[in-house]
């Protein structure tokens, strides 16, 4: 199955923690033993999906996925096993025999798919552009263009930048010597321009390129920028972008955020900016986790996908009128739809983050950026400065109401204290006064919540908390599957129950045909190792729906020793209930057809028969 000899595997596996591996991507805050956070799988309002250190797996109580670091990986990246390997291994800084990541860079997923294809073609259209911008004379007036902005050479790598010549015939030449003509794929790739005569012209001539990663580093777009405006006789747009394609989803995509999320992880915050000329910029000047959103606003799904990696984000959009404008309109959506706390950082003098680097240096901008933020609060104070003249008296008692209000929302009292000061010194008025009044505006706030919470409790059900959700989704157990879960987790992790289980000679069938089939593969994987481990025996399973099952009775905390009699205990309980459990299932269906037909006699008889059968059960 994988190319990397399962020693490797192993021994990668063992070295790795999957803590440390996980919270490159996800916040986890420790509670107890172990690890929690949002569920990255699903849709999860409560901190469901939880990181054992201890057993080096994870699980979500909510949704039910879990496996080990590589499944991680697998499905946090859409990775193949043998990939998903050679990445725990980067993650972990690990050195470990390239050969691994041979095998993992050979396996490429899913070729043969419309969405492999495309993501071929876009590599190779990468690659091309870039070899024009840079080895080139086609491409040395753009090359030179950048270099005069104040792009570093190292940059142009780093983003791989391109250029696609004016001629714009070159990438679809350049495709078909690569055996790249699929007429259908060149279509639906969305890098040539619609011909009604069925020829191919590129989609961008002319233009300098920067491509669009998903977050894998995979391009999936370009946009392109015009950078002869000024000789040009008709007017071009500055950018230009792919139109959306089966890779390609404006909303979802984050620019930069493959490369930026280590970054905003370490540093716990993400810098947020207009434009990724910007980003490019802050990354020279050692700012590496800016990232951009495609010059639209900012959606909720980019939310989600920021919300995997922290909680804290600082709007970094242009110094202009406009900049403001969408900083103040940024800020209300995040802290509309999220938990995130929000900083601002505002330029000086209608500069945008790359003017400001390219005028003032790289030390002034990171140090602007550290020192000069502001709360969103005296964000806030500042932003509505502007619609009022503060001359005017009555103006000025509408811009302090206005404050208010905003304080109103800010939930530490020390801040709120802070800024009535400012106010208090600015504006000649007591504290007092000030307080009073913001108190006002505090109570008004908490009844309007507790208004619009009595709404939502009309319209929608209450939001169910942990423990429900843990209720719900985990049907009743009952003494028989407790046990063979139980037993299950024993034998993934105690070697000698194999022997005990072999040694009392009972035939061992399970009522749930998922463990029933995690029993016979274990058999089958613990007699074929010589170093058997639950974490290597998720590996072994052929799907996830039952990575996620072993994960999740691996989970099970029963102690670490297995007490005298214990191991009987399960096999009697599943051994010999198990024929009265069916038969008792047979018969409470049989009850249920019998009330659907009004059988009155056969419902009293079934009634007893149930009966019986549970007080037998009781017994055992
Ligand atoms: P430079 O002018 O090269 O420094 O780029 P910039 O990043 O400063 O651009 P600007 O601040 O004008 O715009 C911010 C972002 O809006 C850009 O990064 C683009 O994503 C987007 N944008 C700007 N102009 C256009 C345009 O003409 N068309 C499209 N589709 N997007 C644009
Ligand atoms: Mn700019």
């Amino acid at each position: 199955m994988s190319r990397i000899p399962e020693e490797t595997i192993n021994t990668i596996r063992e070295q790795t923690d999957i803590v440390q591996i996980i919270s490159q991507y996800l916040q986890l805050r420790k509670s107890g033993q172990n690890y929690f956070a949002s569920c990255p799988f699903h849709d999860d309002k409560t901190p469901s999906f939880s990181v054992s250190e201890k057993k080096q797996i994870y699980h979500c109580f909510s949704c039910g996925r879990g496996g080990n670091v590589f499944s991680f990986l697998q499905e946090m990246e859409g990775l193949t096993f043998v990939e998903s390997v050679g990445k725990t291994a980067e993650l972990a800084d690990l050195s470990v025999d390239e050969s691994v990541f041979e095998a993992a860079r050979q396996s490429k997923p899913s070729a043969d798919t419309l969405q492999g294809k495309l993501l071929n073609m876009y590599d190779k259209a990468q690659h091309f552009y870039h070899h024009i911008l840079v080895n080139t004379k086609a491409g040395e007036e753009a090359y030179r263009y950048l270099i005069d902005r104040g792009m570093s050479k190292e940059s142009i790598e780093t983003f791989k930048i391109g250029f696609s010549p004016p001629q714009r015939q070159a990438l679809k030449l350049y495709l078909e010597n690569e055996k790249l003509d699929d007429p259908d794929v060149l279509k639906q790739s969305g890098l040539f321009s619609d011909r009604d005569d069925n020829t191919f012209v590129d989609r961008f001539s002319n233009r300098i390129l920067f491509p669009i990663t998903n977050a894998k580093g995979q391009t999936v777009a370009f946009s392109g920028r015009a950078f002869q405006q000024e000789t040009d006789n008709h007017r071009t747009a500055k950018y230009m972008n792919s139109p959306e394609t089966v890779l390609f989803n404006k909303r979802k995509i984050v620019f930069n955020y493959d490369k930026a999320r280590a970054s905003v992880r370490r540093e716990g915050e993400v810098i947020l900016f207009e434009g990724f000329m910007d980003v490019i910029s802050a990354w020279e000047a050692g700012v590496k986790n800016g990232i951009a959103t495609m010059g639209t606003s900012l959606t909720e799904e980019q939310i989600h996908v920021l919300d995997k990696v922290t909680d804290h984000v600082v709007i970094a959009y242009d110094g202009d009128n406009a900049g403001l404008e969408a900083t103040k309109r940024a800020a209300d959506f995040i802290l509309k739809e999220t938990h995130f706390t929000v900083d601002i950082a505002t330029f000086p003098e209608n500069l945008d983050p790359d003017d400001f680097i390219q005028s003032r240096g790289k030390e002034a901008f990171t140090d602007f950026l550290t020192h000069g933020r502001d709360t969103l609060t005296s964000f806030l104070i500042k932003y509505h400065r502007k619609d009022f003249n503060l001359k005017n008296e009555s103006e000025r008692l509408k811009y302090i109401e206005i404050v208010l209000q905003e304080l109103a929302r800010v939930s530490s009292a020390v801040e709120r204290e802070l800024y009535i000061n400012q106010l208090s010194e600015e504006f000649d008025l007591s504290t007092d006064a000030l307080k009073e009044q913001l108190h006002t505006f505090i109570v008004q706030k908490q009844n309007e919540r507790r208004q619009e919470k009595r709404k939502e409790a009309h319209h929608a059900p209450e939001e169910p908390t942990q423990s429900i959700v843990i209720q719900h989704n985990q049907p009743k157990e009952t003494a028989l599957s407790r046990a063979e879960k139980a037993l299950l987790h024993r034998l993934f992790t105690h070697d000698d129950v194999w022997s005990t289980i072999e040694s009392l000679g009972k035939e061992v069938v399970f009522s749930d045909q998922d463990r029933q089939l995690l029993y016979i593969l274990y058999d089958e994987y613990y007699h074929s190792h010589d170093y058997p481990s639950v974490q290597s025996f998720i590996d072994f399973l052929p799907d996830d729906r039952l990575k996620s099952k072993a994960s999740e009775i691996a989970w099970i905390s029963l102690g670490d020793e297995v007490a005298n009699g214990e191991i009987e205990d399960y096999l009697s309980v599943i051994v010999d209930r198990q024929p009265i459990e069916n038969r008792l299932n047979e018969k409470k269906a049989a009850l249920k057809e019998a009330e659907r037909s009004g059988d009155k006699a056969k419902q009293q008889s079934l009634s007893f028969e149930i009966i019986n059968l549970i007080k037998q059960m009781q017994s055992k």
